[in-house]
């Protein structure tokens, strides 16, 4: 272990014109930690993922990221194809919807395979074999790898783009509602796929998710956000065991819709 942050997030703010995205989010993420960002719909929880993974440019604030040679770099002076160059390698980004995040129209072996080729990855064999293998990993059967994701059921399809995502053994992966699109029972597996992936992997993720109990399965701590703020932050057992803000009593008692 570290004795310091992979990320380090300082008074991020985003201004969609005159309406708040997100706010003056400051917060430390360490190696291996999982937080869940929580809140209702339009409480700014996307805007701010984005912006951590670059995926949106914040209108002020910075964020540092560790890099694997140890140095702290600010990810909005990074040149667009560093910020690329991260994304497909030490990072890994989770959409809601599965085709966000996979090619439907390629194989599922190349899917995953393409990830590999970029970080350099020539090698067709053990490419193949990598792919097998994390197909596997996710649950998917060996005979499946030729057919592309088209063919397959949105829950297959997201343990595919979590394959994808995983296979070149990135740092921090960042994921917007991973279950949300899917069946409640499908759901579950899928909760309990990723809870044992991350925690094999010793990975390090930001979970925004509207679901509790998503937060109490895969996450150590959790923040709550309302209108763009973070009104509450700290571990998930205590924050949903002994909420204090009173927007987050209401949260897990239910008594919002979310
Ligand atoms: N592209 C955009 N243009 C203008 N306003 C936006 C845009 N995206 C999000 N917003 C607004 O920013 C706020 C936060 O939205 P969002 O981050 O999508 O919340 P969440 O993911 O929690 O549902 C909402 O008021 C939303 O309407
Ligand atoms: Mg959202």
């Amino acid at each position: 272990m570290t004795d310091e942050p992979l990320l380090r997030v300082n008074s991020l703010s985003k201004f969609y014109g005159s309406r708040v995205g997100c706010e003056n989010i400051s917060f430390d993420l360490w190696p291996g930690e999982v937080l869940a960002v929580v809140g209702e719909s339009g409480s700014g929880k996307t805007t701010l993922l984005n912006c951590l993974s670059t995926r949106l440019m914040p209108t002020s604030g910075a964020v540092s990221y560790r890099m694997r040679d140890g140095v702290f770099r600010d990810l909005y002076r990074m040149s667009e194809a560093e910020r690329r160059f991260l994304m497909r390698t030490d990072w890994g980004f989770v959409h809601q919807n599965p085709a966000d995040g996979l090619r439907m129209t390629v194989s599922a072996g190349a899917n995953v395979g393409e990830r590999l080729m970029a970080v350099g990855d020539r090698h067709y064999g053990n490419i193949r074999a990598t792919a097998v293998d994390w197909l596997s990993r996710v649950e998917i059967a060996e005979d499946r790898i030729d057919d592309e994701p088209r063919a397959f059921s949105g829950g297959m399809r997201q343990r595919l783009q979590i394959a994808r995502n995983l296979v070149t053994g990135p740092r921090l992966v960042f994921m917007d509602e991973p279950t949300g699109g899917l069946d409640v029972s499908v759901q579950a597996r899928l909760l309990d796929l990723l809870r044992g992936l991350v925690t094999d992997l010793g990975l390090a993720a930001i979970v925004v998710t509207h679901d509790l109990a998503v937060a109490r399965l895969l996450s150590q701590r959790m923040m709550v956000m309302k209108d763009g703020h973070v009104v509450e932050t700290g571990l998930t057992d205590r924050v949903l065991d002994d909420p204090r803000a009173p927007y987050t009593q209401l949260l897990v008692s239910s008594i919002l819709q979310v």
